[in-house]
């Protein structure tokens, strides 16, 4: 079987090369699409699930460091229940007692964690094989997957044709474009699962603790604990969600605080500030001292989940053998917010058949050329 090292050695720069990655369960072959920029950087992006399987970006030095987690071939992304690197869908995050009305009728779900449906069920488009094509993009290279959501599919309702461009722009962004139409009135909430550290992932690199993290958000959606929102909006300040000002991550994530317990650290959507008129905002920065990354999220979401990976256990082996740590990487998924269908004052997550989806986000990465002191700083650093 091709291994990311083998499939990854010898890219162009503004270029895109297919490889095989492996087989799915299905006996469906599995290809990686790596897509080079003009600078050098690279992405590598599985057919199984639509994974970001590995981000190349610069240091201040420009030396290339990858900066998600993930697995060598497609087994470990069969096996895998965090969800590293996918496209998730039809819902992202939470559904609550795994059912929504809609229209009148109940549609009843996969439950798939306690008694809720996480990430679109047993079988989300994170366990899907999808259609790839390298697509004409005028700022980079375009990757576009296909997938068919079957009427019925763990439960939702319509048949989902749903695309999803992923472009390496020469400006070193990740850009990810959403699209989806339906034959039937459904709901829909799409997102990519990629765990973030920016000091590079390999044997011995560090948690994400020292990371400084701003969320442009002055409220936060509270949870039960199932996870579920309770539908209230909180304000931020006072509490361990005010990222407002850039903080470390782990400043406050032991906090003596309802909410930090709920989640085990940070698991939270929150609700972001959006400037009118603008048709996409900055949800959040990251900036990482010693190896001067930084990483912007921008998106036309209402939404941005916050999970710190608090699961993590170390029993996943990722890429080069290293065990996954609780801690080691963030994630920052942009989303309507979860179990919308049951919170009829939440933006809507329905589509309908004279609808069509469509959202962007876009990572973008930068370096910060020199060392700045860091107001907050994290007890553990
Ligand atoms: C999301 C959820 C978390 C967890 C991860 C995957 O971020 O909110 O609770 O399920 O996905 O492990």
């Amino acid at each position: 079987m091709s291994t990311l090292a083998a499939s990854g050695a010898a890219a162009k720069p503004g270029s895109a090369k297919k490889a095989p990655f492996g087989k799915a369960p299905g006996g469906e072959d599995v290809d990686l699409y790596t897509l080079t920029n003009k600078n050098g950087a690279e992405v590598a992006i599985s057919t199984y699930g639509g994974v970001v399987v590995s981000l190349k970006v610069p240091d201040r030095h420009g030396k290339l460091g990858d900066v998600v987690l993930g697995f060598n071939s497609v087994d470990g992304y069969v096996s895998d229940k965090s969800y590293f690197g996918a496209i998730i869908g039809r819902y992202g995050n939470r559904i609550g007692h795994a059912q929504f009305t809609l229209d009148g009728k109940t549609y009843i779900l996969a439950k798939n964690n306690g008694d809720n449906t996480l990430h679109g069920g047993i079988k989300g488009f994170n366990k899907a094989v999808w259609t790839a094509k390298e697509i004409p993009a005028n700022d980079g290279q375009a990757l576009e997957l296909t997938y068919l959501s079957k009427d019925g599919e763990e439960g939702f309702p319509g048949n989902l044709d749903v695309r999803v461009v992923y472009t390496l722009t020469d400006a070193n962004e990740l850009k990810i474009e959403y699209f989806a139409t339906t034959d039937k009135n459904t709901v829909v909430n799409l997102t990519n699962h990629s765990y973030f550290n920016l000091l590079g992932v390999g044997l011995g690199s560090g948690d994400i603790l020292g990371h400084v993290l701003m969320i442009e958000a002055d409220k936060f959606t509270p949870v039960d604990s199932g996870l579920i929102p309770t539908g209230e909006l909180r304000g931020v300040t006072g509490t361990p969600f005010d990222f407002r000002n850039p903080t470390a991550i782990g400043k406050r994530i032991e906090a003596d605080d309802e909410q930090i317990k709920l989640g085990k650290g940070y698991d939270h959507n929150f609700v972001l500030r959006r400037k009118t008129g603008d048709p996409i905002s900055l949800a959040a920065r990251v900036t990482e001292e010693a190896s001067g990354r930084v990483l912007e999220v921008w998106t036309t979401e209402p939404g941005v989940q916050l999970y710190t990976g608090n699961f993590l256990d170390g029993s996943a082996q990722g890429k080069g053998g290293v065990p996954y740590a609780k801690r080691m990487a963030f994630c920052l998924e942009t989303q309507h917010f979860p179990d919308s269908p049951n919170h009829p004052k939440f933006p809507s997550t329905e589509l309908k058949p004279d609808g069509r989806y469509h959202t962007t986000t876009i990572y973008k990465f930068s370096v910060q050329k020199t060392k700045q002191v860091i107001i907050h700083k994290s007890p553990n650093q």
